[in-house]
């Protein structure tokens, strides 16, 4: 019998007990030795039939417990709805994304980043893209796919996305080139030239350059490096200013890595409700959760308010471009904005990541992932608290950076030259703000791991900054 044939039985028996009620939800499955021996299979073969039933929503793993049935069901899935395609319209042509290609360094101390093994995982979606790519109809290569991007992944992001409390459906996606792209569409959907868009602050930079160039203002909101955005602070300028949209990451924002607490979501959402507000929800991070996977705003989410976007750069490859926007009520106007600014995604792609989902190497790759980012993320913060002098440094509770905040009177902006010519690529502070605030900080990310020449470009820092005083 091959191995294929041996963990689809394994997994057809599995299910088949679910169904049965042989297992509860929320009950116990048998251990993997326990079915390795009553089935006469290899432990990589039981991995493989749980694995894909995790990914199906079905059961769920807890690490040193074992498998579990899962407490909710899976959503039923639904026949292929075509979005509808509304007349064309004038848009500004931005070169944006360009810009973010020349940034792309901005994550690693590094310019340049040194040869190294791959994880399994991209290993796994690798093979899983080859695959898909082999077996490319006759005629795809001469078509496009529909805009709103694979039915298959779209059903694999609303599966992922329903085991995160947020019970959704693959109509509500629509797939995107990254975050930056759906963030990108999530603004033009919803605001209009001179609108106010309130932002986290410090936040991401990426977002400070799509409101420059759609031509929308700014308001910078604080935002602590524990809880995120500071609601009461939110409120204010509501009470001050006519806000047409709120940009925020509750899990977890950059570059402190800050989760929001649920009262305080429930509070921005009342706000958006009383102050007729577009919720953007950059949800990139929530999958390197160093604790549990926080659900995300949208689950909230009563008055359909909260765009969520979010993409696989952060948890699998910055490389795949690819990524999601759920755009609530201005979802036709995003799908519609998809197709103007990319007509559609790449077939073979979405679907090589929609069987890598679909096989659970997705959920085994965050699971690795996610222990090996607490390693990192606890080596960088001991080795910034090695460094002289007085500096605080954020404890994220995911995401891949923490932030680092020096004494008043340092200038991280005026070293950034500097450290280039020494070979290390510093982020300074005052990327993180419209109006440059922030001079004294610097985020460090822990998104690669830790070498000798990391290490060294980091210990670099200290002597760079006190040569500058
Ligand atoms: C908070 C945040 N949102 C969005 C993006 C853009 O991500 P993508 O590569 O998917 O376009 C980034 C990338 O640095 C980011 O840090």
């Amino acid at each position: 019998m091959t191995e294929e044939f041996r963990y689809k039985q394994l997994e057809a028996w599995l299910l088949q007990g679910i169904k049965e009620q042989r297992w509860r939800q929320g009950e116990r499955l048998p251990s993997i030795r326990t079915l390795c021996r009553e089935h006469a299979v290899s432990k990589a073969t039981v991995q493989h039939a749980l694995q894909r039933l995790e990914a199906q929503g079905l059961v769920e793993a807890r690490p040193k417990a074992g498998y579990f049935v899962s407490l909710q069901s899976p959503p039923v899935k639904r026949p292929v709805s075509r979005a509808r395609i509304e007349a064309p319209r004038p848009v500004t042509v931005s070169d944006l994304l360009l810009d973010i290609m020349r940034r792309s360094a901005a994550f690693d101390l590094l310019p340049q980043h040194p040869p190294g093994d791959l994880p399994p995982g991209i290993v796994a979606l690798n093979r899983s893209i080859g695959r898909s790519l082999r077996r490319q109809g006759g005629q795809d290569y001469q078509y496009y796919d529909e805009p709103a991007g694979n039915y298959e992944l779209r059903q694999q992001l609303a599966l992922h996305l329903t085991r995160r409390g947020w019970q959704s459906e693959p109509d509500a996606f629509c797939i995107t080139s990254g975050c930056q792209h759906a963030l990108f569409l999530a603004l033009m959907a919803c605001c209009d030239r001179g609108d106010v868009v309130a932002v986290e602050s410090p936040g991401f930079y990426g977002v400070m350059q799509i409101i420059e160039q759609l031509g929308l203002q700014v308001v910078e909101v604080p935002a602590s490096l524990e809880t995120g955005m500071d609601i009461d602070a939110l409120e204010d300028v509501l009470q001050r200013w006519k806000v047409r949209a709120c940009v925020v990451s509750p899990a977890f924002s950059t570059p402190g890595g800050a989760l929001m607490p649920d009262a305080a979501k429930q509070r921005l959402l009342a706000l958006a409700e009383t102050y007729d507000l577009a919720v953007i929800e950059d949800d990139i991070y929530a999958d390197m959760a160093i604790g549990p996977v926080p659900d995300p705003l949208k689950a909230l989410d009563g008055h359909d308010r909260v765009i969520l976007c979010s993409s696989f750069s952060k948890c699998l490859s910055r490389d795949l471009r690819l990524g999601w926007v759920s755009g609530a009520r201005w979802h036709a106007r995003i799908v519609h904005l998809k197709l103007v600014t990319q007509l559609s995604s790449s077939r073979f792609v979405q679907r090589g990541v929609a069987e890598f989902m679909e096989d659970g190497s997705f959920a085994a790759h965050l699971r690795r992932l996610r222990t090996e980012l607490q390693t990192r993320r606890d080596r960088l913060i001991q080795l910034l608290h090695e460094w002289p002098g007085n500096c605080r440094v954020s404890k994220p509770q995911g995401g891949l950076a923490v932030w680092v905040e020096l004494p008043e009177g340092e200038d991280t902006l005026s070293i950034y030259a500097d450290a280039l010519q020494q070979g290390v690529v510093i982020t300074p502070g005052p990327l993180f703000s419209a109006s440059g605030q922030f001079k004294n900080c610097l985020r460090i990310s822990f998104a690669h791991p830790w070498g000798k020449a990391r290490e060294e470009a980091l210990n670099r820092l200290p002597a760079l900054l006190a040569s500058n005083q």
